[in-house]
């Protein structure tokens, strides 16, 4: 019998390269333990087994994907299924295209289950903030695995979290990163402090849970129960369930009767007035105030959240607040604000129907003297505050989104590129919501000549009234 030791880290390249020189060698499954990370335990004086080149070994693409989740699956016999199966492909190469196989099966099954589990990492990490030590902001959350995927999942965090330092611990693994990867082994469960961000969390949970929608058996497939201790949202559930029944019955009953045709316009601005009053202070700008999500709040003085009715149709998306809004904490408000109100007038558009909100939330400057001078944001901040936007999209799911400039545009879709002459078209939203992207109002203000600044307001109004038309 050999053994072949696996390290913690690295496991799926060394089970590999492992693999390669014991197929060269000759070896046969059953020969074979394998073990990892367990440093050299002696399995009953099992030796290290003989390794040979593999001259032109080849395997099919799928078992090379399936191989790449299987071994992170908690299985212990992973790796001798993963052997047993690369050596059986030597003799039949069509081996894994017999679906009734139940290696095959198996296989698929184990690949499955990790390709979940990474899919539920990457939505269910809560990171609490630490103490900074340097000037990055600095997070760690700890989070329980069914399989041993902290190491293949922690690229999707480097690479989403790039310019804040964080750890998540799990038992089998920590994961550092301070710019690059680190990992260490397992820990038991840290002490990490509650910190705003959980309180977030809860908001915008209540925010998109709708009683008339619930379904518990595929939200629990959805978030599974296991996840729950460790998700601050997951304390409402029971009580967002038990009240759901008789929510939905108020909702049902609070529900207006339909009136005649000739009250709706009456309604809607009704309607409208009240979204906008509910709008003033309401859960959503409560939570924004705590936003520390990046270190535009240092220096403005407020957040602005959006405004206009929660049942908008179209929902119209600027770059950031300017001094005016900072001021006084309402979108539009400054100089774009008073053309932009200007067109919508001309385009016959009503303001109050409406949900006018920016990428980002705060206020970015540069003071010289008493002057505070617009700076753009950049891409972290822009990143940052895309949760805010997120959670204003689905609380009022637009059927529309005007995206107005550059920064709202790489926001809601990944990328500005081309802005121009994707002026006007129709597109989709990074979450499939429809777009329209159009110029910002501050673009029209900057140009030079008065010519081109009316040819471009006409524009401009243009893409308001088609929009409106499309979001009707
Ligand atoms: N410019 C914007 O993008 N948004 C505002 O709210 C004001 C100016």
């Amino acid at each position: 019998m050999y053994r072949v030791d696996l390290p913690l880290t690295g496991t799926f390249a060394a089970w590999r390269d492992a693999a390669r020189g014991l197929i060269g060698a000759g070896v046969r499954p059953e020969e074979v333990a394998w073990q990892r990370g367990e440093g050299g335990a002696d399995l009953f004086g099992a030796a290290p087994p003989p390794m040979a080149e593999a001259p032109g070994l080849t395997v099919p693409k799928s078992f090379l994907q399936a191989a790449q989740l299987v071994a992170w699956h908690r299985d212990p016999e992973r790796f001798a299924r993963l052997y047993a199966m690369l050596h059986a492909l030597q003799t039949d190469r069509r081996l894994m295209e017999d679906r009734g196989d139940p290696r095959v099966v198996r296989l698929h099954a184990m690949a499955k289950e990790v390709g979940r589990d990474k899919h539920k990492m990457t939505a269910f990490v809560r990171f609490r903030e630490l103490e900074p030590l340097s000037d990055r902001r600095r997070f760690a959350a700890w989070f329980e695995p069914s399989h041993y995927i902290a190491e293949p999942t922690a690229p999707f965090f480097a690479k989403r979290f790039g310019d804040m330092d964080w750890s998540i611990f799990t038992p089998d693994l920590s994961v550092h990163f301070d710019g690059a990867l680190r990992f260490e082994p397992g820990a038991p469960r840290p002490d990490l402090p509650e910190d705003a961000a959980e309180d977030l969390w809860r908001t915008y949970f209540r925010s998109i849970f709708n009683p008339a929608r619930l379904k518990p058996a595929a939200m629990q497939s959805e978030m599974p129960r296991k996840y729950w201790k460790n998700l601050p949202e997951a304390g409402l559930i029971p009580e967002l369930i038990a009240t759901a029944q008789t929510r939905a019955q108020e909702m049902a009953e609070a529900a207006p009767t339909l009136a005649p045709a000739r009250a709706r316009p009456v309604l809607e601005r009704v309607h409208a007035a009240q979204a906008e009053k509910l709008e003033g202070r309401d859960q959503f700008a409560a939570a924004l105030e705590g936003c520390r999500r990046c270190g535009l709040w240092e220096n403005a003085t407020r957040p602005v959240p959006g405004e206009g009715p929660l049942d908008a149709r179209l929902m119209v998306v600027g770059e950031q607040p300017g001094d005016a809004e900072d001021l006084s904490g309402r979108p539009f408000v400054g100089p774009a604000g008073q053309l932009f109100d200007r067109v919508l007038a001309e385009a016959g558009i009503d303001r109050a129907t409406l949900y006018v909100t920016n990428a980002v939330k705060h206020f970015k400057f540069r003071a010289r003297g008493k002057r505070r001078l617009h700076e753009s944001p950049s891409r972290g901040e822009i990143r940052h505050c895309r949760w805010w936007l997120d959670v204003e999209r689905e609380r009022v799911k637009p059927r529309l989104i005007l995206a107005m400039g550059g920064t709202a545009v790489e926001s809601l879709t990944g990328t500005r590129e081309g802005l121009l002459k994707r002026r006007g078209g129709i597109e989709a939203a990074e979450d499939g919501t429809p777009l329209m992207v159009t110029v910002h109002p501050s673009y029209i203000l900057r140009l030079p000549d008065r010519v081109r600044q009316q040819e471009e307001t006409a524009r401009f109004r243009e893409d308001l009234q088609r929009a409106a038309q499309a979001a009707a």
